[in-house]
């Protein structure tokens, strides 16, 4: 018997890197998930990956659109009668120059990170209350926890993110429904890799990123998918509004 066999999950951001590693992962331990992203070359991809169609349903909806959001989820409560899970991936993390950004980047980033998160996990929530209870897992980042000058309205929403994460699962405790948050560090998703490959030296780049990590590695998506899974699963029955730190000891490093 697998993990998670027979549960139903949503999962956003599942075009690409961390969210389609944990679309494939959670099919993998017998799970059914519907796969939303915007991105519909992507969700092709991430089907072609899992090649499992019984097992899964993807739909392109765009978080900033709540009426999408909402009639995404209905489609996917419908589909096999419930849902088990919902994991918040989706997010945008353009680089900021503060003193040159404009209300309009900090708009598109509070709308697709904060909002889009708040919106997919209300909405499943509502099926979850419903039902027999469930769990949301969001992804939100150690930047959360600590500064990175290039990145603050990202951080804005990560922190945000996290904030909410402890209400919900207070909130929605008495409906048996869990909510935690994952905090990664850096993940090799295909941002980040072309990033580096566009680097005069590529390796020696990677090197560099990984020294920089007390374990003297970052994470790999599938790492993620991983600690997702764990908790959405029964082992962390006992375990809501956390922020899990998943960062190769990144943040407790102080020289
Ligand atoms: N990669 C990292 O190093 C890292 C570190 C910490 C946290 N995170 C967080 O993990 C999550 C996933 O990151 P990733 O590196 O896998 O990113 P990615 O760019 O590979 O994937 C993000 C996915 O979200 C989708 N998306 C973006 N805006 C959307 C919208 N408005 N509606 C629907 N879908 C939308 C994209 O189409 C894409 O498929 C993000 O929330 C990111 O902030 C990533």
């Amino acid at each position: 018997m697998a993990y998670w066999d027979d549960k139903v999950a949503l999962v956003t951001g599942a075009a690409s890197g961390i969210g389609q590693a944990t679309v494939w992962r959670l099919v993998n331990e017998g799970a059914s998930v519907i796969a939303l992203d915007r991105n519909r070359d992507g969700l092709e991809r991430t089907r072609a990956e899992v090649a499992n169609d019984e097992r899964l349903m993807a739909l392109t909806v765009d978080l900033r659109d709540e009426t999408g959001v909402i009639n995404a989820v209905e489609q996917a409560a419908k589909w096999k009668g419930r849902v088990d899970g919902a994991v918040n991936v989706a997010g945008i993390s353009p680089a900021e120059e503060l003193l040159d950004s404009t209300r309009e980047d900090w708009d598109e980033l509070l709308d697709i990170n904060l909002r889009g998160t708040f919106l997919v996990a209300r909405e499943a929530a509502r099926v979850m209350a419903g039902g027999e209870g469930g769990a949301i897992v969001n992804v939100s980042s150690v930047l959360a926890l600590v500064g990175d000058p290039t990145l603050v309205s990202y951080s804005a929403t990560k922190g945000g993110i996290s904030a909410m994460t402890r209400a919900m699962a207070v909130r929605l405790g008495p409906q048996r429904i869990r909510v935690n948050a994952v905090c990664p560090g850096d993940v090799a998703t295909p941002l980040l890799n072309n990033w580096i490959e566009q680097q005069s030296d590529p390796a020696a780049t990677r090197a560099k990123i990984a020294s920089s990590y007390p374990l003297g590695y970052y994470c790999e998506p599938a790492d993620i998918a991983g600690v997702i899974l764990f908790l959405l699963g029964p082992d962390a029955r006992c375990i809501t509004g956390a922020n899990l730190v998943v960062d190769c000891g990144l943040t407790v490093k102080c020289y």
